[in-house]
This record gives C-alpha cells, sequence and structure tokens, in this order.
C-alpha cells in the first residue's frame, strides 16, 4: 500500500519525505489555500517545489468546472512536471475531462467520489486514480470504509486498472482498515501518519532499556 501524504505544506512533506514511507503528495485548494498559496503562477511555483521534494506521484487539481477548462488546466498542470497527476472532481464534465486525458495519457486522480457508482465511472473513464473521500463519508453517519471495500473488490472483479487512493482519512484506524481492504493508496494528513508511529509500551519499553543501561553503567 502506498502511503501519500495529504498537504501543501512544504515542512510536512520534508519531515514526512525524510521517514522514507512517503509515496507521493494529494493536494486540493483547500490545502492550497490553507498555506495561503493563491494566484497560478504561485500555484505552479509551489507544486514545482512539492516535486522537488518527493520522487512520486503529485496531485494538482482544477479549479475549472467546464470540460474545456478542465482539459486546458489539465495540460497546464501536468507540463509542470511528468510527476503531476491531474485531480479532476467526479462530474460530468469532469468524466469528459479525465477521458480525454486518459487518451493523451495524462494521469488523472478522480477525486470527490461518494459512491461506489461514482468510482466505476472513474474506472472505465481510464482515470489512474480514484479518491473515496471515507470521512467526509463518515461525517454524515455513513460508513465510509464499506465503501473502500466494495471499490476494492468490483475493480478486482473485472480487473480495472484504477488504483484506490483512499482519502480524506481522519485518524490511524482508518489506514489499518484501507490496508486490510487492500486499498492501494493511502493519503493522510501528517499527524495521521505519526499517529501510526507511536505505542505507549515502546515508550515505557525504551525508558526501562535505557534505565537499566545507565543502572548497569553507573
Ligand atoms: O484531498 C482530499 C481529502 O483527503 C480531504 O480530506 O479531511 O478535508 O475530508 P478532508
Amino acid at each position: 500500500m502506498k502511503f501519500f501524504i495529504d498537504s501543501a505544506n512544504l515542512d510536512e512533506i520534508k519531515e514526512a519525505n525524510e521517514l522514507g514511507i512517503l509515496d507521493g503528495v494529494t493536494t486540493n485548494p483547500s490545502l492550497m489555500a490553507k498555506e495561503g498559496i493563491t494566484g497560478s503562477q504561485n500555484i505552479i511555483k509551489h507544486y514545482k517545489k512539492i516535486c522537488e521534494i518527493v520522487d512520486g506521484d503529485v496531485s494538482a487539481e482544477v479549479i475549472s468546472t467546464d470540460y474545456k477548462g478542465m482539459i486546458y488546466e489539465g495540460e497546464r498542470l501536468a507540463d509542470i512536471d511528468p510527476q503531476i497527476v491531474v485531480k479532476i472532481p467526479m462530474t460530468k464534465d469532469g468524466l469528459k475531462a479525465i477521458s480525454y486525458l486518459a487518451a493523451k495519457e495524462i494521469p488523472t486522480n478522480c477525486t470527490l467520489v461518494f459512491s461506489v457508482g461514482q468510482a466505476i465511472l472513474a474506472a472505465k473513464a481510464g482515470a489512474y486514480y480514484v479518491s473515496p473521500f471515507i470521512g467526509r463519508l463518515d461525517d454524515i453517519s455513513t460508513n465510509g470504509m464499506i465503501l473502500i471495500h466494495q471499490i476494492v473488490n468490483i475493480y478486482t472483479n473485472f480487473m480495472f486498472e484504477t488504483e484506490v487512493l483512499a482519502a480524506s482519512i481522519r485518524h490511524p484506524m482508518h489506514i489499518i482498515n484501507c490496508a486490510e481492504a487492500g486499498a492501494d493508496v493511502v493519503t493522510c494528513p501528517y499527524h495521521v501518519i505519526t499517529a501510526l508511529l507511536h505505542h505507549p509500551l515502546t515508550d515505557i519499553g525504551l525508558e526501562k532499556f535505557l534505565a537499566d543501561y545507565r543502572k548497569g553503567n553507573s
């Protein structure tokens, strides 16, 4: 299972990359705005910086909502760096844009996916990744993990090549459950990645080892 960081914060991306577990980055307009990155030139520069930090795929989301705008923007984003994956929302125009870009061999990440039907359409259109949002489904009392299981099963049944990129990850159990479900990728906020690291017995155990070492060497 690949680990992506869901962030546009360069320090967080660097730190996650230094852990040696990072396979890529996803961003969205909200995450870019959170970092104060505005204006197309600054956004492009920021994507370049992200691509310099990591080796893997970097999802860059279009802002346009119409087909022509999406493909224009998608082609410009893809020109930034070969690592760029164009993130396109699951809409009618989005689907058309995904098919167009797939035919041009530009990889896409179909985002804002909340149902199995949407995931099937994304795969049929040739999306490289599909991004079902677990946390936002959980937020409305719908089990987001069930969606991940269903998509993985259906993609396996029909040997769809689209990779399941579980998004809107809110806590470590989402990551573990995605691994059990067979999701290809999880994209997580930095604090959720680091939360996987910690265990109180590790801390207690280390403290005891070091205390015993100090006793033996005093
Ligand atoms: O990048 C899309 C997704 O991961 C957003 O997560 O926490 O805003 O629902 P969240």
